[in-house]
């Protein structure tokens, strides 16, 4: 036995070490084609000098190799069947060499020489191999970024999970696995269920995605951390992961190149919608008080931006009547301060206002329930608008050609290729109307 199991033992091993170096090899090309790993060369791969991502295949044949424009330019389809077949009267491109000919030197189809916006690349040969094994693979059903397997797409959250913030926490992870399990009672997404993993956001965004190292997740969704102390938009980006419906508070909204898509209003636009309803304030004083950096708010006569640690109570003593705004995180700050009746109240709230009021037979849920709710419900269609064939940047992809969306009656997201929050700041005056306490403790903060 044991000598039988010494002689097949080679046998057996050295075609699963093939295929395992052959996998490498194939990511190793896909990373090059997508622009997540630099040449050899570096910029000095191509003649124009092109940064990492410029010089990404997938830039102008597009992410699964289908094709496109670039620059009024028709770019053809990468596809491998694609180019082994003749194409307009001309010749397919035969076998690899030729391929790799087109890449390196810019012969193409039948020698003719290829337009220049096709840029010429130095390779290594073993860069060369590499390309040429992804391109054998590129836009298949085996083309998956990591995270994403046959039957199953795992995502991830990052939320506090223990602390102060644990109520919070948990109510969005348990929003986000009700949107889920909505979806995967509905079959899934183009045959593939949804699992969820969170990970506690007091231990750093760093610390989640090295816990999930082994077992990668496609996405992150819904995630709520201090971006100031915590910044992790590098992070999210030399990991390659997009993170969509994301809870996090900032200053301003994520740029398109960004990897992240909130929900939320941003911070700048909070103060600034807090200005704009502060101008049309009868007699009195005006005081504003907003999280954020009160240097970038906006300037309006007579009013006045309070720290949001400031003295409320007695700011509010010196005047008998004026109007106080303030954003969700500083209201219960305001509220225990009791302003007096001569003064009026405006909340500005980074959300809509059915994210505060129970739907139908829903009354337990707090708002940070719904926020995870909402925040699956519009993953789940950005999956659906996706696709089967996926790639890292497809969730964000598709909200450039997703200008609205209803979640849930009254709850309408807005994307678009130049806004990457889905909400834009609400303003309510208020009488004296409580704010739901889930809400007030840790919003903005
Ligand atoms: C800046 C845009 C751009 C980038 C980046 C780019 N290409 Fe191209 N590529 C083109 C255009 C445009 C053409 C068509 C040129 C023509 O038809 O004359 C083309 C043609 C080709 C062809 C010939 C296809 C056919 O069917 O004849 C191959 C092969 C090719 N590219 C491979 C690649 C690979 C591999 C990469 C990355 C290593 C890459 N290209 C990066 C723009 C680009």
């Amino acid at each position: 036995m044991k000598l039988l199991a010494r002689l097949l033992l080679p046998c057996l091993l050295t075609p699963l070490l093939a295929a395992a170096d052959d996998e490498a090899l194939v990511q190793r090309g896909r990373a090059l084609y997508h622009g997540h790993a630099a040449y050899a060369r570096g910029v000095g791969a191509t003649p124009l000098r092109l940064p990492v991502e410029m010089a990404a295949c997938a830039r102008c044949h597009g992410a699964t190799g289908e094709g496109g424009r670039e620059g009024g330019q028709p770019v053809p389809a990468l596809r491998w069947q694609a180019l082994r077949q003749a194409r307009a009267g001309q010749p397919a491109l035969a076998d690899d060499a030729a391929v790799l000919r087109a890449i390196a030197q810019g012969h193409g189809r039948g020698g003719a020489v290829l337009d220049a916006a096709m840029p010429r690349f130095t390779l290594q040969p073993d860069e060369g191999r590499a390309l040429l094994a992804y391109l054998r693979r590129l836009g298949t059903a085996l083309d998956r970024p990591p995270g994403v397997l046959d039957d199953r797409i795992r995502l991830g959250t990052v939320v506090p999970l223990g602390g102060p913030g644990a109520a919070t926490g948990e109510a969005i992870a348990a929003g986000l696995r009700a949107g889920f399990a909505e979806a995967n009672a509905r079959g899934g997404v183009h045959g593939r269920r949804i699992d969820l993993q969170a990970q506690d956001a007091r231990a750093g965004v760093r610390a989640a995605l090295a816990a999930w190292r082994d077992e990668p997740v496609y996405a992150l969704v819904g995630g709520l951390w201090n971006e100031a102390a915590d910044p992790a938009d590098a992070l999210l980006a030399e990991a390659h992961l997009s993170h969509v419906a994301t809870l996090v508070v900032r200053e301003s909204a994520p740029r398109r190149a960004d990897w992240s898509a909130d929900l939320l209003a941003p911070l700048a636009q909070q103060r600034e919608a807090l200005a704009e309803a502060l101008r049309d304030c009868g007699a009195g004083a005006r005081l504003a008080v907003a999280h954020g950096d009160p240097a970038g708010a906006p300037v309006v006569r007579d009013l006045r931006w309070l720290a949001p640690q400031s003295d409320l109570r007695d700011e509010l003593r010196r005047a008998p009547t004026g109007c106080i705004g303030y954003t969700l995180a500083r209201a219960p700050a305001v509220q225990s301060a009791a302003p007096p009746a001569g003064w009026a109240q405006t909340l500005v709230l980074p959300m809509p206002a059915a994210v505060l009021q129970p739907a139908a037979g829903e009354s337990a849920a707090t708002p940070w329930y719904r926020l995870g709710l909402a925040a699956a419900r519009l993953t789940t269609e950005l999956l659906s608008r996706a696709g089967r064939q996926l790639h890292e940047r497809a969730l964000l992809d598709e909200l450039d050609r997703m200008p609205e969306l209803a979640l849930s009656p009254g709850l309408l997201v807005h994307y678009g290729r130049q806004r990457r929050h889905a909400w834009s700041p609400l303003v309510v005056p208020l009488g004296a109307a409580p704010i739901p306490s889930a809400m007030a403790s840790r919003g903005g903060s």
